[in-house]
Parts: C-alpha cells; sequence; structure tokens
C-alpha cells in the first residue's frame, strides 16, 4: 500500500486550514541522499537545479528529459514516504500544451513520481490546465524562474517593484486558477509572497518567499554546505558535509602515502 502524500493531503495544507504545520519539502536528486530523508520530509522536489549541483553547469539550461528521468527514477526507487516532484527541464514544455503532456507522461511513466513541476506565469494556464485535466498534476513555480537565466541576465530577486509585484500576484492567480496543486515562490519580497499566499487555494512553498508560505523548499546540496560555488541569501546552512568529505580524502590520501593503509585488517590471505 503506497503510504505516500498525494496532491489531494498537499491541496489541504494552507496555513490557514485549521491544525496545519508549514510543508516541509526539500530538493534531492539521488538514490543514496533521498534513502536518508525519506522519514523527514513531505515532498522531494527533483529539481533540475541539478544541472548546477550535480553536472557542473552554470545554469540549468543543458538538462534533459533523460537526465530528469535517471534521477527522478532514483529517487522514487529510494523512498516510501514523501511526494515526489520531477521538474520539467528547459524545452521540455513551451511549445505547445500537447509537447508538454507528451513530457510529462514519459517522467510520470518511467519514473513513477506524483507529479511535475513547470516555470511559469499566466502565459502558461492553458498548460497547466490541459495536463492537470488529462490526469498529470502540476506544481507551479514563480518569481525567479533559473530557466530564464538569459532573459533575466541573473538570478535576481524578482518582484520588487509595484509593477512586477502585481504581475506576480496576477500569475499566482492565473496559475491557481488553472489546476496547479500547490505553486513554488522563489526569491521574492515576503510581502509579496504572503499576498500570493492570502489570494489563491493551494500551498506556496517559499525558497526566499519569506515567513508565511505554506511551506518552505531548500535544495539539500546547499543546506549540507555541498555546493561552494555561489550561496543565496535564503539558504540557511544545517551541515558541512564539504569539509567532511575533503578532511576524510585528506586522511586516505595521506595513509596510502606513509603506507599505514591497508594494514593486516584490510587484506586477504592465501587459505593453508
Ligand atoms: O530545481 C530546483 O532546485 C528548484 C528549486 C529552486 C525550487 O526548482
Amino acid at each position: 500500500m503506497d503510504k505516500r502524500l498525494t496532491v489531494r493531503d498537499i491541496r489541504k495544507r494552507k496555513l490557514t486550514n485549521k491544525d496545519q504545520e508549514p510543508i516541509v519539502c526539500l530538493v534531492c536528486y539521488t538514490a543514496q541522499m533521498s534513502r536518508l530523508i525519506n522519514n523527514d520530509v513531505d515532498v522531494i522536489l527533483v529539481g533540475d537545479s541539478l544541472g548546477m549541483t550535480i553536472y557542473g553547469y552554470n545554469n540549468t539550461l543543458s538538462v534533459t528529459l533523460d537526465m530528469m528521468i535517471n534521477h527522478g527514477a532514483a529517487v522514487v526507487r529510494s523512498t516510501t514516504l514523501p511526494h515526489i516532484v520531477v521538474d520539467m527541464p528547459f524545452g521540455s514544455y513551451e511549445e505547445s500544451p500537447e509537447v508538454a503532456f507528451r513530457s510529462a507522461s514519459k517522467i510520470m511513466r518511467e519514473t513513477g513520481a506524483q507529479s511535475v513541476k513547470l516555470e511559469g506565469g499566466e502565459e502558461f494556464s492553458d498548460t497547466i490546465q490541459f495536463l492537470s485535466q488529462r490526469g498529470i498534476p502540476v506544481m507551479g513555480h514563480i518569481g525567479l524562474m533559473p530557466q530564464r537565466i538569459q532573459t533575466l541576465g541573473g538570478f535576481f530577486t524578482q518582484g520588487k517593484t509595484e509593477k512586477e509585484s502585481i504581475k506576480l500576484i496576477n500569475d499566482a492567480k492565473a496559475i491557481s486558477e488553472a489546476g496547479v496543486f500547490s505553486m513554488v515562490v522563489e526569491a521574492i519580497p515576503e510581502e509579496v509572497a504572503t499576498k500570493i499566499t492570502n489570494n489563491v487555494e493551494v500551498p506556496t512553498i517559499g525558497i526566499g518567499g519569506g515567513r508565511n508560505c505554506d511551506g518552505q523548499i531548500l535544495v539539500s546540496h546547499d543546506i549540507l554546505n555541498l555546493y561552494g560555488e555561489f550561496t543565496p541569501k535564503f539558504v540557511k546552512k544545517y551541515g558541512n558535509i564539504d569539509e567532511n568529505i575533503i578532511t576524510a580524502v585528506r586522511q586516505y590520501s595521506e595513509d596510502v602515502k606513509n603506507k599505514v593503509f591497508p594494514t593486516e585488517k584490510h587484506i586477504f590471505t592465501i587459505k593453508k
């Protein structure tokens, strides 16, 4: 029996509903890591940020559908409790609702994930409606949309002017009405995220969206200090795995050079 959180469960998790706790989400991409976090998060997003954290690209634009499917399937295989969302990569959904359906259904079929996420506001309402009316639950993503890096010119906070914030609120309402079951709001002022949260029926999941969102999401590589390239202001670090790895490998290297590894304990002998 599947014990995973469903989209129905998540839809109910507005903080305005009685006795609700904020939704705990984490971005994670591998079997090893997802096995470790299985019991402590409500939702795992297999995010296309893996292009940067795992594959070493400068942005997420080089990520392919096959990359997302391989990582999504690994995370599904290694977990039993969290709801698993897989990101739709750049180029896999923008052209038309039909293209989006083909990509999303492939993700769902080949990974076993419960839903997909796509970046975009009102301009993707038709696509969101097309997918959700045909059995594909969609998580929205507005605010800073990393797949737009080349038109934005950098990873900047969004919605800082009145005009931009009105557009964001309209985008949130549009995708909510189109059928998303929740939405990520990334790198926007807390006041704007609060207005969005109060004006849409589905839960908002903040990453740099402040304290009043219905849930929070961060990237596992960021909170564990496994991605040293750049740390956004909204990240809180909860571990220092980078340093542990460096210390362990340095010790191993010293041991090999000084011939203190392997010892008798690590060797095989001929049976007499
Ligand atoms: O790909 C990702 O990690 C994301 C999060 C920033 C929400 O989309």
